[in-house]
């Protein structure tokens, strides 16, 4: 069956321009949270509604492939009415988190997506201009933002796996900005994807000298920072205590993420501690009450450690409560 072609504008959703205009000029950044079935949305939009923040709901890949990215835009179109529903109207973005080719961000902007990423990281950099302004040129017809990606975080990205940090060259970005388009982007400053960022006993910084040069260069310009979980250790210990193996996880510190999204950082990308809040809160459920087995009884417990994670990011880490 042919598909349809749906803007978001349909769908009650925004793009991320004024929302990141507002986050740069008033230092604070936008939550970026990834969501995969009913629970993590519902958690989200509870969050962002009780706290009065603008969100942007991101899907990956792996999520479409999970979920289905029909689902996924119908949970979506479900949020804004869910928001409304509890009692204020958010500013929700469908954000696209590493699109790896043309196709598939089309795909998206013509389904309802308000703002993609297109990552051309592990390209060349001429590569990387080439095809991000090619995503940008369509994008931009649809009144899409896009998210562009400069230096390489170190972990896993969907399958490719990175052994090393490759940081942005300040050096690069605004020629990268200029020939691209791009609405944003998203640098390597130390940050890394998953729940292990550091080894035990190495220094757990980031390096905000080289976001402080990058902001020098292109003033004002919205910054992105993806792998900025900071794997809350209580999580971690209760995982453990209830049967997990998570040895030596290890995140970014909540003090260096607020610097962060004070300055041109208004986006933040959080997933890894949304999956650690659900596998605490589920493990324990199982562990203490082995008689359970009413899916309501651990996914309920879950949403709502979620909840209460996305709550304390936005008002202590990000700074996006009130801002809706
Ligand atoms: O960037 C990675 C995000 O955490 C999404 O992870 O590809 O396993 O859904 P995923
Ligand atoms: P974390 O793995 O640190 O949560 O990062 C998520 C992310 O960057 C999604 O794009
Ligand atoms: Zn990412």
């Amino acid at each position: 069956m042919q598909k349809k072609n749906i803007s978001y504008k349909e769908l009650g959703l925004c793009n991320s321009r004024v929302l990141f205009s507002k986050a740069v000029s008033g230092g604070y950044a936008i939550p970026a949270y990834n969501f995969n079935n009913l629970e993590q949305m519902q958690a989200i939009i509870m969050a962002c509604v009780e706290t009065s923040s603008p969100v942007i709901l991101q899907v990956s890949k792996g999520a479409r492939s999970y979920a289905n990215e029909t689902l996924l835009r119908y949970l979506a179109q479900g949020a804004v009415a869910f928001a409304e529903e509890l009692g204020t109207p958010i500013p929700i973005v469908l954000h696209l988190d590493h699109g790896d080719s043309f196709e598939l961000c089309k795909e998206c902007i013509e389904s309802g997506f308000s703002s993609v990423m297109i990552d051309g990281s592990h390209h060349s950099y001429e590569d990387n201009v080439k095809l991000t302004r090619k995503v940008v040129e369509f994008a931009h017809q649809h009144d899409v933002t896009v998210e562009g990606e400069l230096g390489v975080l170190a972990g896993i990205e969907d399958d490719v796996v990175a052994t090393a940090h490759t940081y942005t060259q300040p050096d690069e970005v605004e020629d990268f900005v200029s020939k691209t388009g791009v609405d944003s982007l998203a640098i390597a400053i130390g940050t890394s994807h998953g729940a292990f960022k550091f080894k035990p006993g190495e220094d757990p910084r980031i390096r905000l000298d080289i976001l402080q040069e990058i902001e020098q260069r292109i003033p004002g310009f919205p910054i992105v920072l993806h792998g900025a979980s900071s794997v809350p250790q209580e999580l971690v210990k209760t995982i453990n205590e209830h049967g997990g193996k998570l040895k030596d996880a290890i995140g970014i510190g909540e003090d260096q993420l607020r610097l962060a999204a004070k300055s041109a950082v208004c986006k933040i990308n959080i997933d890894s501690d949304g999956r650690l809040a659900m596998t605490a809160a589920i493990r324990k459920v199982f562990d203490e009450k082995p008689e359970e087995f009413d899916p309501r009884k651990y996914l309920g417990p879950a949403r709502d450690a979620l909840k209460k994670l996305y709550i304390h990011k936005i008002i202590n880490v990000l700074g996006s409560n009130g801002k809706a």
